[in-house]
């Protein structure tokens, strides 16, 4: 019996493999192609907690824990015929695939980032729904979605479907997707492409749509070599993990427009359990299930004044400077997410969310050289009104979908 984790070297990858691995009597096969070790130095960026390579890691996971359950394997899910036979290799009950290039601003950059972007994001899609269907058709495929697929619209979102009315009668249709960047249109290609395989192949299916997850700690990944990947650059880390970086690099905390746009949260402890209890909980056969997770709603504002108020704790008294949104994006909007399906399944949220921040600031603090180091990184360079021009490319294996195609004797 095995279980799959495809993005086992990322920063909720690894947490979840490790999870699985020492709870479970069952062998995890982790995939990655540790391609945003790369794209995360691309644009000067690093882990601000150092990570080791897949090997010593899995080596910290047998010491750690005296099990030898856990593998990871370094290949690239946009080439089918590799995952054709992994999954004939080891025909998985489960695969959580979290495989995906998951930066907004990174694929906004300019088009080949863009195309690099959505090309990866469904191809490993694609290529995982047709291996699974070929060799594995009642394997549980958990999909990473997000919330920023749903964009942040005026009504409640559900989960996946709404009952609406129209011309008088009641329909039940998908929530309508407004996603926010060339990364967001990717998850919801891929979310209608699972859908899709689902209508016509019954592949068996959860899409778990997590709302932006912070936090540095799990309590499986905190013995030596076991850490997750940190991002704070401007590209790669999301908000709280910037806002730290600012206040420990420049003393400042920088504020998007009014500070008003609000997003649903939730800690990575909470992510990791969520994901967990999903494999345990199997869709059932046949069916596609949808899981909206966030655990807190909170505008950008009023996140940077809980960052300053821990920051005043270890000496810091940093200021706010507000710059012009680089994002285009609603400054003010109402939010309201349904969440219910996870509770139903017994799912509760562990960790409070001041705490967990107290711990990415505790982090950061003790790793400062490496976030003064990459202190550049740091700015938002990344415009959602102009392409930049002459952007660097770390990435070698989809430059553009044209060479991608002539790869594949396309032309
Ligand atoms: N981090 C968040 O706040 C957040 C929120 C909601 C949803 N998500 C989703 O969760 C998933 C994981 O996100 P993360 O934050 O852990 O990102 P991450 O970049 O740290 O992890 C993704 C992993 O996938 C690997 N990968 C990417 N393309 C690959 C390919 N072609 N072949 C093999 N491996 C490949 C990367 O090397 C990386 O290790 C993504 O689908 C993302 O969209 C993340």
């Amino acid at each position: 019996m095995a279980i799959m984790v495809l993005g086992a070297d990322g920063y909720i990858g690894w947490p979840l493999s490790v999870r699985l691995a020492r709870e479970l009597d069952e062998e995890v096969i982790g995939v990655d192609n540790l391609i945003t070790r790369r794209l995360v130095a691309e644009v000067g960026g690093a882990s601000a907690v150092p990570i080791l390579d897949p090997e010593d890691r899995v080596n910290a996971y047998r010491k750690a824990y005296g099990k030898n359950n856990l593998k990871i394997i370094t290949g690239d899910l946009t080439d089918g015929d590799f995952v054709d036979a992994l999954i004939a290799k080891y025909k998985p009950h489960t695969v959580y695939h979290l495989a995906q290039q998951r930066s907004a601003p990174y694929s906004m950059i300019d088009r080949d980032h863009a195309a690099y972007t959505q090309v990866n994001n469904l191809l490993t899609n694609l290529n995982l729904i047709f291996a699974v269907m070929k060799h594995d058709p009642n394997a549980h495929i958990v999909k990473m979605g997000t919330m920023g697929e749903y964009g942040t619209p005026s009504y409640t979102i559900s989960e996946g479907w709404m009952n609406i009315k129209y011309e008088g009668k009641k329909y039940r249709i998908m929530v309508p997707r407004d996603p926010g960047s060339w990364y967001h249109l990717s998850k919801v290609f891929d979310t209608y492409n699972m859908i899709f395989a689902n209508k016509i192949w019954g592949i068996r299916a959860t899409d778990v749509q997590q709302g932006v997850v912070y936090g540095s700690r799990t309590e499986d990944t905190l013995a030596d070599g076991l850490r997750t990947r940190l991002d704070f650059d401007g590209v790669w880390g999301t908000v709280m993990n910037k806002y730290f970086a600012q206040i420990i690099a420049f003393n400042k905390v920088l504020i998007y427009g009014k500070g008003l746009m609000r997003r649903g949260f939730l800690s990575l402890q909470d992510s990791i359990d969520c994901l967990f209890l999903l494999g345990q909980k199997p869709a059932d056969e046949g069916e596609y299930r949808v899981v909206n997770q966030i655990e807190d709603i909170h505008s950008t504002m009023d996140l940077a004044k809980r960052a300053v108020k821990i920051a005043r704790k270890y000496g810091y008294d940093p200021e706010f400077e507000r710059i012009e949104d680089p994002r285009v994006e609603k400054q003010a909007h109402r939010y309201r997410v349904v969440h219910s399906t996870l509770r139903k399944l017994g799912f509760r949220p562990r960790k409070r969310m001041d705490d967990v921040l107290e711990e990415i600031m505790q982090d950061m603090l003790e790793h400062q050289d490496i976030i003064k180091a990459h202190a550049d990184s740091i700015w938002p360079k990344v415009s959602w009104k102009k392409p930049l021009e002459n952007a660097p490319h770390e990435f070698e294996s989809i430059k553009s979908p044209a060479a991608f195609l002539k790869g594949k004797g396309y032309s």
